[in-house]
């Protein structure tokens, strides 16, 4: 295939597949605008949380949704996202969000809140001068952008996944979020037709990065 002037790489994966870490570096190296859409699902859900919203009442969620003003603030290589011209602090990792967040995520009128947002993002790489768009969560190359240039879907042994968000300090049901994420109606998390299947078990964090960037460096002309 001919490279791309302007590339999008899908990164989905389950929590602390290592898509974080990854993306990251990809965007550094190549100088692609970095999207982790996981913080905007769990930003929105902060919100809503806020307003005292539980993710079983549909109508006032859906009420809610549509008065929130979502907007973006460039953060170095990442979109951050605005509600209300505020980006969330720390409050998103909290331990109410993690434990919601997936609740909220499984409502397809959140989602479709979020997709002509994500697609959005792109246009805004283009118009400060990236060189792409890296962009992590769980629906990307499959519901987002499944034409992107590249797809990747990372996962890892949960044990190994528990052991890396331990080391971090946090405190996650990522099987529980897992398997609400993965059996709900509105985009799963799957991996993809046609994406590239990558497990991060045993690999370092320098191997998965050099595969994905074998990849894009092959989409990308040269700089
Ligand atoms: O990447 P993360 O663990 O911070 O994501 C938090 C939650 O957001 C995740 O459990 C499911 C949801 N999510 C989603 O449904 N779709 C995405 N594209 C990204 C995240």
């Amino acid at each position: 295939m001919a490279p791309s002037p302007f590339i999008i790489v899908a990164i989905d994966g389950g929590a602390a597949s290592g898509k974080s870490s990854s993306s990251r570096t990809l965007s550094e190296r190549f100088h692609l605008l970095h999207v982790d859409t996981g913080s905007y699902y769990r930003a929105i859900t902060a919100e809503l949380l806020r307003l005292g919203l539980r993710a079983d009442d549909r109508p006032a969620v859906q009420a809610a949704l549509a008065g929130l003003q979502l907007g973006t603030r460039l953060n170095g290589r990442s979109a951050e996202l605005t509600i209300g011209g505020r980006v969330a602090g720390d409050e998103i990792r909290s331990r109410e969000v993690n434990d919601q967040v997936s609740h909220f995520a499984a409502l397809p009128e959140l989602r479709a809140a979020l997709l002509a947002y994500q697609r959005g993002l792109p246009a805004v790489g283009r118009q400060h001068q990236f060189r792409g768009v890296v962009m992590e969560g769980r629906d990307i190359g499959s519901v987002i952008f499944p034409d992107a240039d590249c797809r990747f879907f990372l996962h890892a042994d949960p044990v190994e996944r528990e052991r890396r968000r331990a080391g971090q300090g946090l405190q996650d049901q990522i099987r529980e979020r897992d398997r609400i994420d993965s059996s709900r109606q509105a985009s799963p998390l799957t991996c993809p037709a046609g994406a590239t299947s990558i497990d991060t078990t045993l690999a370092t964090r320098e191997e998965v990065v050099a595969q994905m960037a074998a990849a894009i460096a092959a989409r990308l002309p040269p700089a």
